[in-house]
C-alpha cells in the first residue's frame, strides 16, 4: 500500500491541464462494442476505472490496446455477455454494460453491483428501463439474466434522472426498432457526449442535455475516432485545492457553465473568479468565509461528486455552513477523518453541519472511497504542519497524476510505501 506525505500551508500557482472525464470515458468504452469496426477514444486517463473497464471489453472477447494516451478498441471477435463478478464488484457502473450487451447480443448475466461506500446505489431505474425495451430480466442468487427477442422503441419516463439509467436506455435503444422517447432525462453533459459519441458512430438521437432525449433505432453502427470531454469534476477538485491553500491557479479544458455552481459558491467564499473560453482562472487571498447552505442535485444542481471537496475547504473557513447531500444516503464517510485533522463537523443523516476554524492541522487519515480522499487530500494541502493520506487506491481510480500535477503547482506532496 502507498500513502501520501503532504506538509500543508503552501499556496498554489500555476496552470492545470485536465484529463478526459472518467465519467464520460466510463460510457463511451461501454458503447465501444456496439459495432464491430474500430473505436478510438483519444487520450483517455490513465486512472484505475478505466483500466478496470478495458479489462470487462477483453473478458468479453474484445481487444483492447493503449497507445500514447488513446485506447484502441476492436470488438469483432467479441462473444460472451456475461461479466464476472469479480469486476462488476469493483467497477459499479459497469451495470451501463447492459445496454450495450443487449444491443449486441441480445443477451447480458451480470452480477448484482450492489451497494459502495457512498451509498446503496439500486439499479431499478435501469432495470425498469430495459423492460420498457422489451428486455425480459430476472434476478437469482446475486444475478441478473437479461434477454430480448428484439429490442423495440419505448416511452421512458424516469421518476429520477439516473446518469446511469439514462446512458443505459441509449445503449439499448440505439439500434432498437422504431422510436424511443425518454423523459425525466438525467442532464449532466457526460451525456451529451455520449449522444456526440453514439451519432458519430451513426445513431440518431437528439435532447441530451434536456430532460427529454428522442432515439430512432438504426441498423448499424460504424467505428469512430473520438475525443472525450474534459473532467468537469477533476477541475473543480483543482479550483477547490486553490481555494483552501490560497494562490491563483488556472484550469484549462473545462466550459464555465459545466460546473456553474461551484464557480457561485467559491465566489461566495470570498475567492475571485474570471472565466474566458475554455479557461477558469481562480485566485484566492486570506481566510475564506464558510458557505451558508450548499445542497447536491442532479446537473445542472450542484454535484454531488464536489460535496466532499467543498464540505474539506469549508472546515476551513470562518463561519458556518450546511451542506445537504441529496443524491446518496451515506457521502459524509470521509467526515471523521477530517475531524482528526480538526475539523468541526456534526453529521446528521444526509446533512452536515459545518463549524469553520478557520485553518486545521495535519494528522495520519485514511481514504475511503474516490472523491472523499481527494477532498482529505485537499484538507492536508491547506492545513497547518504535516498529514499522511493513506490507501490511495481510491484516488486512483479517478485522478491521473494526481500528486504530479499538485507538485507543478506548489505542493509538497510526495508518494511513499508503508
Ligand atoms: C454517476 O453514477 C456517476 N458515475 C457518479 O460519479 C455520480 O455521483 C452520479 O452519476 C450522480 O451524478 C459515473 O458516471 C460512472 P445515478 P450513477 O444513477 O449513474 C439513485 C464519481 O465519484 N438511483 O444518477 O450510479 C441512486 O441511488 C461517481 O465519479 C436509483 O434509485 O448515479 C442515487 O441516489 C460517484 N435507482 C441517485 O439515483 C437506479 O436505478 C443518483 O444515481 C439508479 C439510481
Amino acid at each position: 500500500m502507498e500513502k501520501y506525505v503532504i506538509e500543508g500551508g503552501r499556496r498554489l500557482a500555476g496552470r492545470v491541464m485536465l484529463q478526459s472525464a472518467k465519467n464520460s470515458v466510463l460510457p463511451l468504452l461501454a458503447a465501444s462494442i456496439l459495432t464491430e469496426k474500430r473505436v478510438t477514444i483519444r487520450e483517455a486517463p490513465a486512472i484505475a476505472d478505466v483500466a478496470c473497464m478495458a479489462q470487462i471489453l477483453r473478458e468479453l472477447g474484445a481487444k483492447v490496446t493503449f497507445s500514447g494516451g488513446d485506447v484502441i478498441i476492436d470488438s469483432a471477435d467479441a462473444c460472451c455477455h456475461e461479466i464476472p463478478s469479480s469486476l462488476t464488484r469493483e467497477l459499479r457502473s459497469s451495470v451501463f454494460m447492459l445496454g450495450s450487451l443487449l444491443t449486441r447480443f441480445k443477451r447480458a448475466l451480470i452480477a448484482y453491483p450492489g451497494g459502495c461506500d457512498i451509498g446503496l446505489r439500486p439499479i431499478d431505474l435501469h432495470l425498469f428501463a430495459l423492460r420498457r425495451l422489451g428486455v425480459n430480466i430476472s434476478e437469482r442468487d446475486g444475478f441478473i439474466f437479461c434477454e430480448a427477442e428484439k429490442l423495440h422503441g419505448a416511452e421512458i419516463l424516469l421518476d429520477f434522472p439516473s446518469v446511469g439509467a439514462t446512458e443505459n436506455i441509449l445503449l439499448a435503444a440505439v439500434m432498437a426498432e422504431g422510436r424511443t422517447t425518454l423523459t425525466g432525462a438525467a442532464k449532466e453533459p457526460e451525456i451529451v457526449d455520449l449522444q456526440n459519441f453514439l451519432n458519430a458512430m451513426g445513431a440518431r438521437i437528439a435532447g441530451a442535455g434536456t430532460d427529454v432525449i428522442e432515439i430512432e433505432g438504426v441498423k448499424e453502427l460504424h467505428g469512430v475516432t473520438c475525443r472525450p470531454m474534459k473532467d468537469r469534476i477533476e477541475a473543480g477538485t483543482f479550483l477547490i485545492a486553490a481555494a483552501a491553500c490560497g494562490g491563483e491557479i488556472e484550469v484549462v479544458g473545462i466550459r464555465p457553465e459545466n460546473i456553474r455552481l461551484l464557480l457561485h459558491k467559491l465566489r461566495e467564499n470570498g475567492c475571485k473568479i474570471h472565466t474566458k473560453n475554455d479557461k477558469i482562472r481562480i485566485e484566492s487571498r486570506g481566510t475564506l468565509r464558510c458557505n451558508r447552505r450548499i445542497e447536491t442535485m442532479p446537473f445542472p444542481g450542484f454535484p454531488t461528486d464536489l460535496q466532499a471537496q467543498v464540505t474539506a475547504l469549508n472546515a476551513s473557513c470562518t463561519g458556518c455552513a450546511l451542506i445537504v447531500e441529496n443524491l446518496f444516503e451515506t457521502r459524509f464517510k470521509y467526515v471523521p477523518e477530517l475531524q482528526k485533522m480538526g475539523a468541526d463537523i456534526e453529521v446528521k443523516g444526509r446533512t452536515a453541519f459545518v463549524r469553520g476554524t478557520g485553518r486545521l492541522h495535519g494528522a495520519c487519515v485514511t481514504a475511503g472511497d474516490l472523491r472523499g480522499g481527494a477532498a482529505l487530500v485537499i484538507a492536508a494541502l491547506g492545513a497547518e504542519g504535516t498529514s499522511e493520506v493513506l490507501d490511495l487506491s481510491h484516488i486512483d481510480r479517478g485522478y491521473a497524476d494526481f500528486r504530479a500535477k499538485l507538485k507543478k503547482l506548489g505542493a509538497s506532496i510526495r508518494r511513499v510505501s508503508v
